[in-house]
């Protein structure tokens, strides 16, 4: 068997959980250690994957990759130190906290050209695999990614839920958009004044296309809905519930006695392409570009794309 991967999670909240047991449960690599400042979290994390705690991040030789799973705000300075002792970094969305941030982590990967990955992992969902593997021309996408309060997430929901939807848009019509509208609403009393709590935007692409994509952090029901309209069929996707559905309309009459109307919609549910959990494909992927089985550059290249957008949505709130 290849030599395992040896693998260092920084954050062990509810995402970095989430990444640890998919790290320990995987054959090619092995959990090294958990960082967080906290302790008491950090120890449980690291007792229970069978690893060591460390209150910060470690010299890093002989780690192959990091996953830094920390508090958005502090992705930065990790990522800044992970990347300047050339280890490869897969960091949770979004990279960083603002565009310049983002931008300068970026080139420092590109100029160092290391395997480095954001975990913009709805690209990774079964039903959205499926759903890519039926397109032919899309021309419009609405999405809806909707979730109840969550105090904890001080980024506002555009740089927080709304860039997945971003990054779906961009990927399933196949460019950046060229005109982004959006208009942000702030409601929640303990969201700070920069953090906006719901985000409506309407993206415009060279082709013709055009998205719309909704976020909101103060919903009372998780929503995670997309439809991708072509001119024979319409694919709706369930990102919760990782069920696609295409419709074909074929007819539209009137009724028997000539009042009203019938319309006929043919419903398919295709067989989606893989079970496996998101996190596990990204990961696989992680170690595989690692690895220099997947380009490293290529991938890169998909990452600042959607963080632009959304640096173009939040702009809407520093023009106020
Ligand atoms: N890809 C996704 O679908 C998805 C889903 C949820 C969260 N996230 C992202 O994951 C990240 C974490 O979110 P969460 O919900 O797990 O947050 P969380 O608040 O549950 O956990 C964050 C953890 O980071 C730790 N931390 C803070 N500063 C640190 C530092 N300097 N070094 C090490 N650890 C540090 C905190 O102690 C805490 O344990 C965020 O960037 C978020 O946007 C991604």
């Amino acid at each position: 068997m290849a030599a395992q991967s040896r693998v260092i999670l920084v954050g062990a909240g509810n995402m970095g959980l989430n990444h640890a047991r998919v790290v320990s449960q995987s054959e090619r690599a092995s959990l090294a250690a958990v960082v967080d400042p906290r302790e008491d979290v950090g120890r449980e994390a690291a007792a229970r994957f069978g690893t060591v705690w460390l209150p910060e991040l470690p010299d890093l030789s002989g780690v192959d990759g990091v996953i830094v799973a920390a508090a958005t705000e502090a992705h930065h300075p990790l990522a800044m130190q992970v990347l300047n002792s050339a280890t490869p970094l897969l960091v949770e969305k979004p990279v960083a906290d603002n565009i310049l941030r983002t931008e300068e982590i970026l080139s420092l990967a590109d100029r160092l050209d290391l395997p480095f990955m954001c975990g913009l992992l709805e690209r990774y969902n079964p039903a959205v695999l499926t759903a890519r593997s039926i397109l032919d021309h899309p021309f419009h996408v609405t999405a809806t990614r909707h979730s109840p309060y969550a105090p904890r997430i001080k980024t506002g929901v555009a740089w927080d839920l709304l860039v997945h939807d971003v990054d779906l848009s961009i990927l399933l019509l196949g460019s950046s958009p060229q005109v982004v509208n959006s208009a942000l609403g702030h409601f929640h009393p303990r969201s700070g004044t920069a953090a906006e709590d719901v985000a409506e935007t309407l993206l415009e692409f060279d082709s013709g296309a055009i998205a719309h994509v909704s976020a909101s952090r103060v919903g009372h029901r998780k929503i995670r809905l997309l439809s991708i309209y072509e001119l024979d069929k319409l694919i709706e996707v369930d990102l919760l519930r990782r069920d696609v559905t295409v419709y074909r309309h074929v007819s539209e009459s009137a009724d028997v006695e000539g009042r009203g109307y019938r319309q006929q919609t043919v419903i398919e549910i295709p067989e989606l392409l893989t079970s496996e959990e998101p996190l596990t494909t990204q990961f696989e992927r992680f170690l595989d570009i690692i690895d220099g089985r997947v380009d490293a550059a290529a991938e890169r290249g998909t990452i600042l794309p959607p963080h632009l957008v959304i640096d173009q949505v939040t702009a809407t709130r520093r023009a106020d």
